[in-house]
């Protein structure tokens, strides 16, 4: 059995080029002029792409008294949709427990998965088996991404001195630390001034935590990250302070990755003054959605290269669910779906405005990604011998997005009513087609699990920078006798 993609056009990261694609194990097997195989799909018209990569979703997430509503099958599926092959979730220890065994439970959840998936595993707390285990998981288990929380006080937050060990930690591993960066007690302490006056709407979501407090958090991370000699990946970054930091920091040669949201870059903060409850809590996530001046930012850090990758933090609760924060914002569920809305959102809001080249969007949704949590060229590449993870892309395919046809388990859609214009013809997973235009043809279970290796090459040209300039004592002669 071999499938050939034919009459596309091959879109990478760095070329475009006419050529047919052949597949055969799930692999890509062949790539050139006039090929033949067992099946044809026809790609007249269309773009050839590395499927997308989101690398921050949180699937059946328990959170904040709840579990956010799409599992691996209704988010994968949901990914596949919208032209997306790999999600990476986070896996969360609770208090006190051991790395392995959350991650057997993360396991569990994976049965019914439609597409690829992997982990970052989240530092929760720090103690001594805490450290022995981060080694089995980079070892072992193939997960090189450790995640942070400096929000989420009393739940999820680690402080400064379990961060700076756990990055210290990643370094010796060869892994990479991921940070939520938001000052957590400051958070807290807005959150509780706010309520005290009164102040309970959803709108006072996004008073309790202002850009600076995540300006703050992302110049503190990138600080430790530096100190403890290793690179530093920020997750959902919304704001200018945010991404000044980062870009400063990259001027500085320091080796630091920025990831805005599809929803950061295309919704702003108006949505948390609708006169209607359920509309603005539907929106609460963290870090808020922020003004059009940080729009533009992080539009403006993508075409630069200051920031690295565009991302979802798919985390989808329903109304219902939302509802739970009636009369007191801070118990709103945090988080915002958007897997089947990554990649047509960013292509009409970026390539057809001309934001973005089409090479560009390739690299910020899928080779970026690959090559930052090191699985590229395995998956985020159109070469032979890479997984044929593909989206046949449809510039011309355009529709509105709305609840009614998405794939997502929950009752509404933060991008409804939005027209977007560039969507998958078909969508391959592994070989299999799993998406041809509007027909779902996904296959529960299909999924695996994608191992990833510890990082070789920036890991050992920070270490290897690091040792250079350690602190060394100085030999001195002719020292004065202490005391008289
Ligand atoms: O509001 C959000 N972002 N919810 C998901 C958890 C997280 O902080 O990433
Ligand atoms: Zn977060
Ligand atoms: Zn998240
Ligand atoms: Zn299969």
């Amino acid at each position: 059995m071999s499938t050939v993609i034919k009459g596309g056009t091959i879109v990478t990261a760095d070329l475009t080029y006419k050529a047919d694609v052949k597949i055969e194990g799930g692999k890509i097997v062949e790539i050139g002029a006039n090929l033949s195989g067992t099946e044809t799909l026809d790609a007249t018209g269309c773009y050839v792409m590395p499927g997308g990569i989101d690398p921050h979703v949180h699937l059946e997430m328990p959170f904040m008294g709840t579990y956010s509503s799409d599992d691996f099958e209704s988010g994968t599926r949901a990914g596949l949709a919208g032209g997306t092959t790999m999600v990476v979730d986070f896996c969360l220890p609770g208090p006190e427990q051991s790395l392995l065994e959350a991650l057997q439970m993360w396991d569990n959840k994976t049965s019914r998965a439609n597409a690829d998936y992997s982990f970052h595993m989240a530092i929760t707390g720090w103690n001594e088996r805490v450290f022995n285990e981060m080694e089995t998981i980079v070892k072992d288990k193939g997960i090189n991404t450790f995640k942070h929380f400096m929000a989420y006080k009393g739940a999820l937050m680690v402080n400064d001195d379990e961060m700076f060990a756990s990055f210290q930690r990643c370094a010796e591993l060869g892994a990479l630390p991921l940070v939520h960066a938001e000052n957590g007690d400051v958070v807290a302490s807005m959150t509780a001034k706010l309520l005290a006056e009164g102040n309970n709407g959803p709108e006072a979501h996004a008073y309790s935590r202002p850009p600076e407090v995540e300006g703050e958090a992302t110049n503190r991370a990138i600080m430790l990250a530096d100190m403890a000699g290793v690179p530093l990946y920020v997750v959902h970054t919304s704001c200018e302070q945010a991404h000044e930091a980062i870009r400063r920091a990259r001027q500085k040669g320091m080796r630091v990755y920025g990831e805005p949201l599809i929803q950061h870059l295309t919704l702003d903060e108006s949505e948390y003054f609708d006169k209607d409850w359920d509309h603005a809590a539907r929106r609460v996530m963290s870090p808020p959605f922020r003004s059009k001046q940080h729009q533009d930012s992080l539009w403006a850090g993508l075409q630069s290269g200051s920031l690295s990758v565009v991302a979802t933090d798919h985390c989808a609760f329903t109304t219902d669910q939302k509802r739970f924060g009636i009369g007191n914002f801070a118990k709103i569920p945090n988080g915002t779906g958007g897997l089947e809305d990554r990649l047509p959102m960013l292509w009409t809001h970026g390539v057809n405005t001309g934001r973005l080249t089409i090479n560009e969007f390739v690299a910020v949704t899928s080779t970026n990604i690959a090559k930052i949590l090191n699985v590229y060229p395995k998956k985020g590449a159109i070469l032979v011998g890479a997984d044929a993870d593909i989206v046949v892309w449809d510039p011309k395919r355009s529709k509105t997005i709305s609840a009614k046809s998405q794939q997502s388990s929950i009752d509404y859609n933060v991008f409804e009513g939005k027209d977007v214009t560039g969507l998958p013809r078909y969508t391959l997973t592994r070989g299999e087609v799993a998406i041809e235009e509007s027909t779902v043809k996904t296959k529960e279970g299909h999924g695996q699990f994608v191992k990833r290796q510890p990082f070789q090459a920036v890991n050992k040209a920070l270490s290897t920078w690091k040792e250079l300039v350690a602190p060394r004592k100085v030999e001195r002669s002719g020292i004065p006798a202490t005391g008289v």
